[in-house]
């Protein structure tokens, strides 16, 4: 009953955005990340994963506004990369990725006051997933910033200055990437704020080369070695491939690991026949699916990112309708002190990659 009511209310919806695209024209960039809905998707001018969002926003000049369909830090990334003359709206800014809210700059301030009593050279770098404060400190600190697709580069870019690391907020991928690059776990200090530096068991803080941060990502942490090892024995040759965001047991068990591009484009150019689990948001797996009729693909866990989910098609209505009507809706800013130099630490990421 209630599915029969909600029918023509989506569809107008649906034309009413069509229509108010349509007025803006070349005004209007949509931008949308891979996880977000399928209608969201069909309206976005440019779908992809963090780091060909920022180069998107940073790139294309020629829109008056900037419509960003994700979550928090990748709409306030999109506003420090953009030409000042340029607005940035977020159809719902309470969609905030949890992981980025997992550290907070007095938190990591601390963390860092203490690891300069070990008088070496560590260098921060943030995952893209946080908030500008985190990426102004980095700047700050000589750090920079890092997404999924290239933090291996940024790693290896920081070791090979002869310095350490001090990795957040996502420990899962700083534990991956450390052990990709062949670094052990006694060499691997996860931050305890009740220890300090006298925490992380077996690893001694002068012996690290990575410090990490305690944060993680509630989508990708539920996925699991029980789910691989089902799939493995129903389907023969099965390819696992999987977020970085994942746990150390599951990115080692899987066939790939990478950021979403990443993953599309391996499910994308692969064999016709072959078979596929995803371990990644499952609307974005879904996506894959369809696209890949010729293949068998499968969501490693059906699990949405509840905070990309959001963002809506009413939503972004809203936000269209008001640039129609004059009005900017839902606008995002950045303090220009935080946005100077968060914008230093993304440049630098640019550059390393
Ligand atoms: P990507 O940069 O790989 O798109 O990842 C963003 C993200 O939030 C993954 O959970
Ligand atoms: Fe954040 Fe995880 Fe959602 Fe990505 S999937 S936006 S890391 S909560």
């Amino acid at each position: 009953m209630k599915k029969n009511n909600d029918l023509p209310e989506r569809e107008l919806t649906l034309q009413r955005i069509e229509a108010a695209k349509r007025k803006l024209g070349k005004d209007l960039l949509i931008l949308a990340h891979f996880y977000q809905g399928d209608d969201i998707i069909r309206f976005a001018d440019f779908v992809g994963d963090s780091l060909q969002l920022a180069e998107k926003a940073s790139l294309h000049k020629e829109a008056r506004y900037i419509v960003f369909c994700s979550v928090s830090f990748m709409a306030e990334t999109a506003r420090m990369l953009c030409a000042p003359g340029q607005e940035v709206l977020h159809p719902e800014p309470n969609a905030r990725c949890p992981l980025a809210d997992m550290a907070a700059i007095e938190g990591v301030e601390e963390v860092w006051k203490d690891l300069q009593t070990l008088n070496r050279k560590i260098i921060p770098v943030v995952y893209v997933n946080s908030n500008a404060d985190l990426k102004a400190f980095c700047a700050r600190h000589g750090g920079t910033v890092c997404t999924s697709s290239n933090v291996k580069k940024i790693f290896n870019h920081v070791l090979s200055q002869g310095a350490s690391i001090f990795f957040f907020p996502d420990e899962n991928m700083g534990r991956n990437v450390s052990h990709d690059l062949g670094l052990k776990d006694d060499e691997i200090f996860l931050w305890d704020p009740e220890k300090g530096l006298t925490g992380a068991g077996n690893t001694s803080p002068e012996k690290a080369k990575v410090f990490l941060w305690e944060g993680f990502c509630i989508v990708h942490r539920i996925m699991g070695r029980r789910e691989i090892e089902s799939l493995r024995s129903r389907y023969e040759g099965i390819k696992i491939i999987v977020h970085p965001e994942c746990t150390p047991e599951v990115y080692n068990l899987a066939d790939y690991a990478g950021s979403t591009s990443y993953i599309k484009n391996m499910v994308d150019t692969s064999a016709p026949g072959s078979t596929w689990a995803i371990g990644t948001e499952w609307n974005f797996v879904n996506r894959i699916k369809t696209g890949n009729p010729d293949k068998l693909v499968i969501p490693l866990k059906e699990e949405r990112c509840k905070e990309m989910a959001k963002v809506t098609p009413k939503k972004l209505l809203y936000v269209l309708e008001g640039l129609v009507e004059g009005e900017l809706r839902n606008k995002v800013t950045v303090g220009e002190g935080i946005a100077g130099e968060a914008r230093i630490a993304l440049k630098r990421m640019m550059e390393i990659v």
